[in-house]
């Protein structure tokens, strides 16, 4: 067993891991977070997105041993009790979701996307977003809903820009 610190979600916290465990596992069976979803296991699916040191990661690549003195978050840390971060709220009203299952692994990949838009102050085009959502599958939707929730969540946050 190794000691770790990892600072997840704002909070640090020590705890003893064996050097081979993955950090969707930790961070699911230690931590509690079960907004970490796996799905393939192997680096396929995008499901277990999380953010290490703000950069998306797909937590059942990476060992926990690796993050080490680093920051993570999951989809916990998001929108708050009532996940009302713009763009999940976009994934609600456009139904760019039915099972779930992928949602958490799809908001964790495409928040940065959106912010990138945001701070370019730009509308990307259909291949963009798409190509941007290439490492996450999604079982239920077809996508189009996917799509145009981003698009929304990308048009919500430039209008709230403007506002003086
Ligand atoms: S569970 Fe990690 S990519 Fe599928
Ligand atoms: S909403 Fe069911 S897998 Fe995407």
């Amino acid at each position: 067993m190794i000691t770790i610190t990892l600072e997840v979600n704002d909070v640090s916290r020590r705890v003893q891991v064996e050097p081979r465990r993955l950090l969707a596992d930790v961070l699911r069976e230690q931590f509690g977070l079960s907004g970490v979803h796996i799905g393939c296991a192997q680096g396929a699916c995008g499901c277990c997105t999380v953010h290490v040191e703000g950069t998306p990661r797909l937590s059942c690549l990476t060992f926990a041993v690796q993050c080490d003195g680093k920051a993570i978050k999951t989809i916990e840390s998001v929108g708050g009790s009532k996940a009302e971060h713009m763009l999940q709220t976009a994934f609600r009203t456009e139904h760019g979701l039915q099972c779930g299952y992928c949602t958490p692994g799809f908001i964790m990949t495409l928040m940065p996307f959106v912010e990138q838009m945001t701070g370019e102050r730009r509308m990307p085009d259909e291949a963009e977003i798409r190509e941007a959502m290439s490492g996450n599958i999604c079982r239920c939707t077809g996508y189009h809903g996917i799509v145009a929730a981003v698009r929304k969540a990308i048009a919500d946050s430039l209008e709230d820009t403007e506002r003086p």
